[in-house]
């Protein structure tokens, strides 16, 4: 009895291993793939800072959040109080730093430029007076970043109206400030050194011809779908799962701004456009709905 006792913990404490590894493989984060080439948004970003950004800046903050994640887990079994507070700036800076760039990669297209339309065009012409004076606003604010950081363009869902915010460092927009990022502009030197040398507003005034804004309505579509309706409008379900998506589509579009959060990202969980997921999704929707029920 004693013997198989003890052959029941060694298969529950093997189990339990395949777990964690399994758990722990899944976790890993990955530098996401570009959906167009490092020249294609040339001449107003070149090909050689596109390579950088993407293949070694954003590729250290996965690795480095990978690195932070498993210390931060080793601290949490352990119940290491201390040195969980200690990894909390790397687990800030590496996780924003991936948060970031992924969403940025998405808010850029080679077919990007012009203004957005419908809905999210509205909501900037009622917030901000007219698309022009966004975008000064926006500029300004993106320039006037000390040091390193970013700006954006975000949706505030307690008042149902557009905010422009600028973050130091990598701090994630919404993990900071509340806001959900629709789109962002990068304005640390890697981001535009190389080309644009220390002249920081000709890049920021050459970067609108690339945006994506395509991806910024979309990152807003369930507000637009779900209960907040900016204009204060009827609601409107879903077109795919005919459901409201504010209780499912903007759980599962809420950007990891936590530890918590940060173990469940997976490429294709920040709003963003299509793009290929674990499941072989046929489409975006039907993608939301098959991770919210699994
Ligand atoms: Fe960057």
């Amino acid at each position: 009895m004693l013997c198989r006792a003890g052959q029941i913990r060694r298969c529950a404490a093997s189990l339990s291993h395949t777990i964690s590894k399994v758990a722990a493989s899944r976790q890993k984060h990955t530098l996401p793939d570009l959906t167009y080439d490092y020249g294609a948004l040339e001449p107003y970003v070149s090909a050689e800072i596109m390579q950088l950004h993407h293949s070694k800046h954003h590729a250290t903050y996965v690795n480095n959040l990978n690195v932070t994640e498993e210390k931060y887990q080793e601290a949490l079994a352990k119940g290491d109080v201390t040195t969980q507070v200690a990894l909390q700036p790397a687990l800030k800076f590496n996780g924003g730093g991936h948060i970031n760039h992924t969403i940025f990669w998405t808010n850029l297209s080679p077919n990007g430029g012009g203004e957005p339309q419908g809905e999210l065009m509205e909501a900037i012409k009622r917030d901000f007076g007219s698309f022009q004076k966004m975008k000064e606003k926006m500029s300004a604010v993106t320039v006037a970043v000390q040091g390193s950081g970013w700006g954006w363009l975000g949706f505030d869902k307690d008042s149902g109206r557009l905010r422009i915010a600028a973050c130091a460092n990598q701090d994630p927009l919404q993990g900071t400030t509340g806001l959900t990022p629709l789109l962002g502009i990068d304005v640390w030197e890697h981001a535009y050194y190389l080309q644009y040398k220390n002249v920081r507003p000709d890049y920021v005034k050459a970067i609108w011809n690339v945006v994506n804004w395509e991806n910024s309505q979309h990152s807003a579509d369930p507000f637009w779908l779900g209960t907040q309706d900016v204009r204060g409008k009827k609601l409107k379900r879903n077109r795919e799962t005919g459901g409201y998506p504010n209780t499912g589509a903007l759980k599962y579009n809420k950007v990891p701004s936590s530890a918590a959060d940060l173990t469940s990202l997976w490429d294709g969980a920040i709003p963003g456009p299509k793009r290929p997921c674990p499941k072989s999704c046929s489409s975006w929707w039907s993608c939301r709905r098959k991770s919210i029920n699994t």
